[in-house]
Parts: structure tokens; sequence; C-alpha cells
């Protein structure tokens, strides 16, 4: 089936690293389009000529628009977002936010990311509550009709990744939220592996809070992450940092600001800031509807020529799946399948043990080779990525590219 809406040759020529790598680290980190870099890059020389506070008041409306777009990617309000330095600190700020007391049962998927994963067991330490991983099926997902039978009226919160950082699998994340909603408990959703790779809409996911992140697959600049609160629940959450945009001054006093604000301070990088709006909206103007399909169709040829790979293994499971591979070679450790596949001009990203670690040591998983490919990769990066590993996988060293 042809991409009708769909131009590999204008995603290419809008992408400066593709004339350089071969690049399936997207799920890391995806390759900037040239507006982003034009746009950062303006703004970083703007600064330097001009003072940076000065610069700020030059760029308003490019620094305000960040929370637009991303509001517009969503489906929510821009009062409804707060833009921080990282998606872990969106995630650990919202969490610490929530209302938690001794005896009060957290859910979590077995999948969740690390530095997730550790904020909770913190909180156990903390503060007493009980952690507890949610229940899933064959395919690896939060398995819904068992979670609904372990739900009563000590569970507070619930934490979903979406897309975990080491497989392709999708969670069930609307089906949770239908059964958070119901029961009116809070709801967390980690979409840093989603957003900018399918569509993620907050209204139908259902979740009182979404943390995504700007570097991954919406390629945007690092250091730069973000918080949905949906403006209901705003008022209910007590930020664990204020700062002078998280407040409103009242005769004597403050208050802390409505909705998401909340949760910001002052400082940011303008230039990343920028950056972010430039790429959602970059991301926007192909559409989810577009790039999609294409991601799912180029991850599932990808994923048969693999199975049919000797040594190589096919680590990730789901159902419906996306674009990033969990994979083992045969007597081969990770890093050294890397670092043979970077000497061939190609990008790829070792995950170890700490990425999910629930999950990781429940399966005897040390380490994976995750090949995570965009929209913008073509059909002959895919091949000579498979070509590569083969050889590698059956013990002959590839052309190494200079
Ligand atoms: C699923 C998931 N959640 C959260 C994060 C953390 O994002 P950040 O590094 O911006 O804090 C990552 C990063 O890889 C991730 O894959």
């Amino acid at each position: 089936m042809s991409d009708v809406n769909f131009s590999l040759v204008r995603a290419r020529a809008d992408t400066p690293g593709v004339n350089h790598v071969v690049h399936l680290n997207n799920a890391g980190a995806g390759l900037a389009p040239q507006p982003v870099v034009d746009a950062m890059t303006a703004h970083l020389e703007l600064e330097a000529r001009v003072g940076a506070y000065e610069a700020a008041e030059l760029a308003e409306e490019g620094i305000a628009r960040a929370h637009g777009a991303v509001a517009e990617l969503l489906n929510c309000a821009p009062d409804e977002v707060a833009i921080l330095d990282s998606a872990t600190r969106a995630w650990g700020m919202a969490l610490a936010s929530v209302p938690l007391r001794e005896g009060d049962r957290v859910l979590v998927s077995p999948v969740e990311y690390g530095s997730n994963h550790l904020s909770l067991l913190h909180l156990v330490d903390r503060l007493g509550v009980s952690l507890e991983v949610l229940p899933v099926d064959e395919f690896g997902l939060v398995d819904v009709e068992a979670v609904e039978r372990t739900l009563d009226e000590r569970v507070k919160l619930i934490a979903t990744v979406h897309v975990p950082m080491h497989d392709g699998l999708i969670n069930p994340v609307a089906e949770i939220g239908a059964l958070a909603r119901a029961r009116g408990i809070t709801y967390l959703v980690d979409a840093c592996q989603s957003v900018g790779q399918l569509p993620v809409d907050v209204a139908v996911i259902g979740c009182d809070l979404l943390v995504g992140c700007g570097r991954k697959f919406l390629r945007g600049p690092r250091g730069t992450g973000f918080l949905y609160v949906r403006r209901e629940i705003a008022e209910h959450l007590d930020p664990p940092i204020v700062g002078l945009d998280g407040i409103e001054w009242t005769s004597g006093s403050y208050r802390l600001a409505r909705g998401a604000r909340r949760f910001e301070t002052w400082e940011t990088n303008a230039a990343a800031r920028i950056g972010l709006g430039v790429a959602v909206d970059y991301a926007l103007s192909w559409g989810l509807g577009t790039t999609w399909p294409r991601i799912q169709r180029m991850a599932r040829d990808l994923r048969k020529q693999l199975a049919d790979l000797p040594g190589v293994q096919v680590r990730d499971r789901g159902l419906e799946r996306c674009a990033s591979i969990g994979l083992s070679v045969e007597g081969r450790a990770a890093q050294w399948v890397r670092g043979r596949l970077k000497d061939a001009g190609i990008n790829t990203w070792v995950c170890l043990e700490n990425a999910a670690c629930h999950d990781m040591r429940q399966r005897g998983l040390t380490e994976l080779l995750r090949v995570s490919l965009h929209y913008y990769n073509s059909p002959d990066e895919l091949d000579r990525f498979s070509s590569t590993l083969e050889a590698l996988a059956v013990g002959k060293h590839p052309q190494v590219i200079t």
C-alpha cells in the first residue's frame, strides 16, 4: 500500500542526519528536522547578539507556541500543559503532587521506565504506600480484566507506560483509563515513547496526568519534557517545588497557579522550548494519521525480516506493535553488536536491565539490542541494517564505514 500523503523524499530532504548515518535509535532521540535546527540556532544566535532576556522578549510568540503545539498534539487545552526539562522530572513532579498516604495502594505496569519505578520504590520507603505490579496477559500487555478484579477503595493511583523503552508493545491505556475514571482513581500515563510515533489523545485515554518527551519520536531537542494535567484535578495536586511561574500573588500571599502551570518554575532553555514547539508543529504538519501507519508497516516488515535471520531472536511482545524492536543475537553481547553496527554507520541502542527493571528481571534478560525506526528511514537503510546484522550473527565482520 502506498502512503498517499507521505513523501519519503521530502522527509529525508528535511533531515540532514540521514546523509551521515542510518539512524535506528529514534526511541533514544530522533534525528532533528531542519526547521527545528534552524529555529534553535537562530534563537541562540539572537541571544548572543542582543542578550538572552532581550531575545526572549523578541521571541515571545515562538516560546509560547510550545504549550499550544503540545496541547494540539494531545487534544487538550494549553493551560493543561506544563513544559519541563525532562520527562523524568515531569513524571516525578506529577507523582509527588498526588495526595498519597500510608496504606494506599499504587498500581504500576511491569514495563514501567526504570526511573519511574525507582520513584515509586522511594515513595514506598518514604510514605509506606503499597506498590503492586499490574497483571499482564500472554502478550505482555496489562490485563485489563485482571486489573478490574484487583481494584478497591484503597487504590489511589494507577501508573502505566503506553509504550515501554525496550519493547514494541502498546499497552491498552484507554481501557485502563476507563476503569480508573469510573472509580475516581488518579491515572498517570507515561507516553514518552508514543508521542510523535502514534496518536496520543488524552480525552480518548481518559488519564489525569500524562508525560511526554521532546527528543524521541517528536524529533525535538534534548532537555525537553511535558506534563498534561487534566484541568479538573489540577486543583487537588500539590507540586513539591514551586517557582515564580507556578504561583499567583494574592494580597500579601500567594496561591498555586491554576491548571498545569503550577508545575512550572521560571527559568527555561528558550531555544529548546522554541525547538519543541517547532518539532511538534512539524509532526502535526505530516499528521500522525499519515506517519503512524507507515511506521507500523515498516516495523512489521522489519520484524519479519529479522525473524528469519539465523541466530537473531526478536524478543518483543504485544499484539499491535510499534517502531521499537528488542532483539538478541546468539552468542554476542548486545554492546558488541551495537559497536559493530555503529562502525558500519548504523545507530542502535542497548537497553540494560535498569531500563524496565521489573520486566527485564522477570524475563531473565540483562540486555537487549533495541532497533527503533522512524518514518524517515528508507527501505534501503533497513535492508542495510538487516544484512549487516546477519553478517554479525553468522560471525562475519561487516564493512566499516568511515
Ligand atoms: C518510557 C520512557 N519513560 C520515560 C523516559 C525518561 O525520559 P527523560 O530521559 O526525558 O527523563 C524514557 C527515556 O528513555 C522512556 O523511554
